[in-house]
């Protein structure tokens, strides 16, 4: 059998899991040009910047398996492989911990003012401890707000108890009124969700206006939940103390307004990057085609 796979991963993973079978290794975001290599493949093995769209399903006639290589998968025309009868996979599970650590790395990172401490300290022009130099806000006592209380939004909240803050968290199934109920009491918003229809742009001006002053929003889940226009402006109008964004809403684009703001903490998508946990991530969507190949039923299915 025959498998594409993005873009290289973490070893040991398709060498052991997919030996036996050929596998293919695109050089990532999957470009055109890279899709003759698709015609024969039997099963593809996307990362989030491999976008399966219909047009890429057509290019692959023969897949019946695509097994992301993420937790999220709106890269992944589901509808389309629903139609196509082709069965789609994640890696749910595997990377909850690294990325409620990375979310938790940035609320300090932006409460604690790190990276212009950090500029600082290596200009050469700090000329020793003041009592009112790069004040930041201390997090106990302060009300952390998750919204998208999944595994990653729990895993977050159990960091935010243990910083002895207050955990609130907004069921997206709730009303407007309840929405803007939990955004007034919320100090540091961390965002969880998955992107849908119902979370692109969840985050516009007015819900921005309506987290406290001073607050904090943290972003590791998907960019285009948060409308970047309008956070630059929060942030500009001082309305938001500061943001710390893993993800991007033109992703591997970043606002401008974004990249000159000092109180601002960008990551490139770095959520569940850790050794362990990319090798983890990467043995389960291969054991996912290799679990397909044999006929056995998937680990993870997506519906
Ligand atoms: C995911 O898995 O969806 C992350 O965004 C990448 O680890």
């Amino acid at each position: 059998m025959k498998v594409f796979v993005g873009q290289p991963l973490v070893e040991p993973s398709t060498r052991e899991l997919l030996a036996g079978h050929a596998v293919v290794t695109g050089g990532g975001s999957l470009p055109r040009t890279e899709w003759p290599l698709l015609a024969d493949a039997d099963a593809l093995l996307p990362t989030p910047r491999e976008r399966i769209t219909a047009e890429v399903l057509e290019a692959a006639p023969r897949v019946r398996i695509v097994a992301s290589h993420s937790v999220g998968v709106d890269h992944v025309d589901l509808a389309a492989c629903r139609a196509g009868g082709v069965l789609v996979t994640n890696t749910p599970d595997v990377l909850t911990d690294a990325t409620a650590d990375l979310a938790f790395a940035l609320i300090l990172a932006v409460a604690r003012r790190l990276h212009e401490g950090e500029a600082l300290a290596r200009s050469g022009t700090w000329d020793g401890w003041k009592p009112q130099e790069l004040l930041g806000v201390s997090l106990a006592g302060k009300t952390l707000g998750i919204y998208g209380m999944g595994r990653i939004g729990r895993a977050v909240a159990v960091r935010g108890e243990a910083f002895g803050m207050d955990v609130l968290s907004f069921e997206r199934d709730g009303t407007e009124e309840e929405f803007r109920e939990f955004l007034l009491k919320v100090d540091v918003l961390s965002v969880h969700a998955p992107l849908t229809e119902g979370t692109r742009g969840r985050f516009g001006a007015a819900e921005l206006s309506w987290l406290k002053k001073g607050a904090i929003l943290v972003n590791t889940a998907r960019g285009p939940i948060v409308d970047e226009e309008a956070l630059v402006a929060a942030l500009h109008s001082k309305h938001l103390l500061g943001a710390g964004l893993d993800v991007y809403q033109l992703e591997p684009k970043i606002h401008p307004g974004l990249l000159t703001l000092p109180n601002v903490v960008l990551l490139p998508h770095l959520g569940s990057a850790t050794t362990e946990t990319r090798l983890a991530m990467a043995r389960l969507a291969c054991t996912e085609i290799a679990r397909f190949f044999a006929g056995e039923p998937p680990l993870n299915p997506v519906r």
